[in-house]
């Protein structure tokens, strides 16, 4: 019965992205925690990890309209959108330096960034590009910038999010809606950069 559940929702928001355009269901998730939080506004520059196909990209683009800039970065090419896009593994050593010839102060960074789900070291290999979106936004994010990470859970979560305690002044974790219940992702708000 539970199952049949999870399957329901995961066709109405695959169905619903489809209808409005969007390339992926996982626009709902940052939809619903901007509605709550409040993320993106007029005139932002935000910066997206991990940003391929391209939803939470459409989302910003659909809110921005004209005013500020978005800055799109994957392993992946991303085709049909036009917006600053850098097709590069956010591990590489010229991340920032790359990212600071397009902007060095922005005011939201987020990080959708999913290891290749293996099974077991799944949360690892998830941390590792957590910890690596927060060094990233610690670089470039403005003072009282604020940033939103993706997490597989995992026996070092809690640690993560002490750490991410100690770089901003509110931070909370949440499942959004459109998070199938069967995944083991979370993602974390973390508001004001320290
Ligand atoms: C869940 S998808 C992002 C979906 C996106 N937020 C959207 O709504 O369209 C996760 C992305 O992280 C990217 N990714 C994983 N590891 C990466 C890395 N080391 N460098 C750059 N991108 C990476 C993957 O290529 C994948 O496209």
């Amino acid at each position: 019965m539970l199952k049949f559940k999870a399957t329901n929702m995961q066709d109405k928001f695959s169905k619903k992205a489809r209808i409005e355009g969007y390339k992926a269901r996982s626009v709902y998730k940052l939809q619903d925690l901007d509605k709550k939080y409040k993320l993106i506004k007029k005139n932002q520059k935000i910066l997206d990890l991990g940003c391929w196909p391209g939803s939470w990209l459409q989302y910003c683009q659909n809110k921005l309209g004209n005013t500020g800039l978005i800055l799109g970065i994957d392993k992946q090419e991303i085709l049909g959108l036009d917006v600053n896009f850098l097709k590069k593994d956010v591990m590489d050593k010229d991340i920032i330096s790359e990212i600071r010839k397009i902007s060095v102060d922005f005011d939201l960074v987020l990080s959708d960034l999913a290891p290749k789900t293996t099974g077991t070291l799944d949360s690892d290999l998830s941390l590792d590009l957590s910890n690596r979106a927060l060094y990233i936004a610690e670089n470039v994010l403005r003072y009282k910038g604020n940033f939103l990470v993706k997490i597989f859970q995992g026996k070092d979560t809690n640690k993560f999010i002490e750490k991410l305690k100690k770089k901003f002044r509110f931070v909370k974790s949440t499942k959004p809606m459109a998070s199938k219940k069967t995944s083991k992702e979370i993602y974390i708000i973390c508001l004001l950069k320290r």
